[in-house]
């Protein structure tokens, strides 16, 4: 088991990492949270292949259960699913001295850590990540939101919860695409801070191995959330590092609807696109966006848009721009596992990405 303790100015929180700590959910829960009542949020996906379990071991250890489903997928990060949630915590009569349980992926994490910031000011809440997306990055941090019809995450706050269960054995359900879509987030922090983990990765040569690694991999991700996130909470600087890659991403995914490429695909082809630029202006060591074009091809993800008029892309990312302040802040590398911030003038964006 591995264990890492969050220390904020507010708030101290552990994340346990173990297999089958799902097992033993009723007692690890039992030790940090006395009352009885628990509204677990989840989706239909993990209520399907896990629910009937936690529930009859968390109801056999004397907690009284509640679930509240959502369907699976962005669109219940939405005003009107966060509105059914606050419905069904009045229904259940959860009061301030409850608990909410986000057991799930991303989505299910950010709409109930959001749901228990806000429900009654407040309430405590745990999170048990499901998918490899959740176990590295959203569950920790504390950031939790909604999209609104306008744009991703506009709505949300920094709330943290009582403590991170992170059981990788959950991953053997989940689905290939959304496995090599959080691999994308693991490659980007070895990118920014972990060389060692990088050619760990490169040494590993199919899923089972990768399985075999995971603990270790969900490990040295988490350690490297917690000490930036300790140093930055609110992204007033070194949080900044973690966006290694996402402002092409994020132009991609918005470009192509959300529909092409998921998250983990468009962040791949932001972090190869911006590093061969940077290394082309010498401000990256030689050879290094190869080095991410190769493990992004071993993990089955891209590194290329393909064959379109990207005229019309580069546009929209200058346009998306436009209304942030004259300085940018953008995430280089001087090599693999070493990030920076560089601040660039704001109509200088185009040349940083000009390879998509
Ligand atoms: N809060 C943060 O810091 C942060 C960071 C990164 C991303 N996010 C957010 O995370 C969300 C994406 O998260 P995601 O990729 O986990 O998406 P998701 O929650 O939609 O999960 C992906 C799919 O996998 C299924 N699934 C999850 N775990 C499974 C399992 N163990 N077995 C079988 N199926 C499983 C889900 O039902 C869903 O269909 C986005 O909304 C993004 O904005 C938040």
């Amino acid at each position: 088991m591995y264990k890492i303790k969050v220390n904020l100015a507010q708030k101290d929180y552990p994340i346990l990492i173990k297999r089958g700590i799902i097992n033993s959910l009723d007692f690890e829960i039992g030790r940090i949270y006395k009352n009885k009542k628990i509204a677990i949020i989840t989706d239909h996906n993990i209520k399907g292949i896990y629910g009937d379990r936690i529930i009859e071991s968390l109801s056999a250890y004397g907690f009284q259960i509640h679930t509240i489903l959502v369907n699976p997928g962005e669109g219940s990060k939405s005003i009107q699913v966060l509105s059914h949630v606050y419905n069904q915590l009045l229904d259940i009569g959860i009061n301030r001295k409850d608990l909410i349980v986000a057991f799930g992926g991303g989505v299910v994490g950010d709409l109930a850590g959001f749901a228990a910031s806000t429900f009654l000011r407040g309430i405590r809440y745990i999170q048990v990540p499901t998918s490899l997306l959740a176990q590295i990055d959203s569950s920790v941090g504390g950031k939790v939101g909604i999209n609104l019809p306008r744009g991703k995450n506009l709505v949300g706050n920094f709330y943290h919860p009582e403590s991170v269960f992170i059981d990788p054995d959950l991953l053997n359900t989940l689905p290939n695409r959304y496995l090599y879509d959080g691999m994308a987030e693991v490659i980007k922090y070895a990118c920014i801070r972990d060389k060692t983990m990088y050619e760990k990765l490169l040494s590993i040569e199919s899923k089972e191995k990768l399985y075999e690694n995971i603990e270790e991999i969900i490990y040295s991700c988490c350690s490297i959330k917690k000490e930036i996130v300790e140093k930055d909470e609110r992204e007033s600087g070194e949080r900044m590092l973690l966006n290694f890659g996402h402002t092409i991403g994020h132009a991609i995914e918005k470009f192509f609807n959300y529909e092409t490429f998921t998250h983990g695909e468009a962040v791949a082809i932001g972090m190869y696109c911006i590093t061969r630029q940077s290394e082309e202006m010498g401000i990256t060591k030689k050879g290094t966006s190869s080095l991410i074009k190769r493990i992004l091809v071993q993990y089955n993800l891209p590194f290329e848009i393909g064959e379109i008029d990207n005229s019309r892309l580069l546009e929209s990312i200058a346009l998306d721009k436009k209304g942030e302040e004259d300085i940018l802040n953008i995430v280089l590398l001087k090599e693999i596992g070493a990030g920076f911030i560089n601040k660039i003038n704001k109509e200088d964006i185009g040349e940083f990405v000009s390879h998509l």
